[in-house]
């Protein structure tokens, strides 16, 4: 009885550590919904894919996000990679972005959304069955930016999204390397580019640096 009851224990961390990734997409959903992102973002969230985001650490593997997860905040200077998984995967080009709705708090986001990232032209690439790393053609339109959430805030959420990109995205000029990146509101410019619904996403949480 012991027994079994230890070797369960140890798979389900072996599983634990081996799948530490978004698996499943109605999992994916109901942690966003959980998390009450699409109310806080004005999107829907209905993911049609697994969005893959992983961080290169300097030592050891790099870590691949699953929805929810709390990062140190030194883990997460990046850039991400990142790659979708799922039945019928279409071609790109794809749109990421990355916002956080819990600038300066989450209890009074007064500067949000913080733009974290922004880049079209994500290209399929080294498809294997059921997945493709998503490779960037030409430079972001807002760089990664490291969680910064200042000392004394709860940890905030980090939502990373895909969409399909829209014609004539690359055109846009309300957003550029140049244009802050308080007081985003990703639904809004995605009403204003023609983005529609994600068809994927993910989020993490990261606190500030322990004092
Ligand atoms: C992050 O900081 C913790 C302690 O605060 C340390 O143990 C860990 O090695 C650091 N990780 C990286 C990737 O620097
Ligand atoms: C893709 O993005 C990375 C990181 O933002 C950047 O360094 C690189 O130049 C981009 N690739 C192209 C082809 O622009
Ligand atoms: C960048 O966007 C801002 C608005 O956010 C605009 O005022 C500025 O002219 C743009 N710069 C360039 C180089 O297009
Ligand atoms: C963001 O834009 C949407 C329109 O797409 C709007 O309904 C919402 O109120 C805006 N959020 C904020 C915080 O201004």
């Amino acid at each position: 009885m012991l027994r079994v009851f230890t070797s369960a224990l140890l798979l389900g961390l072996l599983t634990q550590v081996v799948l530490c990734q978004d698996t499943n997409l109605r999992e994916v959903k109901q942690a966003f919904d959980d998390a009450n992102i699409p109310e806080d973002i004005d999107l829907p969230f209905d993911p049609m894919f697994l969005l893959e985001v992983s961080f290169p650490q300097t030592l050891g593997p790099a870590i691949v996000l699953k929805a929810g997860v709390q990062l140190p905040r030194n883990a997460t200077v990046g850039p991400p990679l990142f790659a979708i998984s799922g039945y019928g995967i279409r071609d790109g080009p794809f749109v990421i972005a990355t916002v956080d709705p819990d600038a300066p708090t989450p209890q009074n986001p007064t500067n949000a959304q913080i733009r974290h990232f922004l880049g079209g032209n994500f290209e399929p690439s080294r498809r294997s069955p059921g997945r493709a790393v998503l490779t960037n053609t030409t430079a972001a339109i807002s760089d990664w930016r490291q969680p910064t959430p200042p000392a004394g805030s709860d940890a905030h959420r980090y939502i990373f999204l895909v969409f399909n990109q829209p014609q004539g995205f690359n055109d846009q000029t309300l957003v550029n390397a140049t244009t802050p990146v308080a007081l985003f509101n990703i639904s809004a410019f995605g009403e204003a580019v023609g983005l529609g619904s994600p068809i994927a996403g993910t989020f993490m949480l990261v606190a500030p640096d322990p004092a």
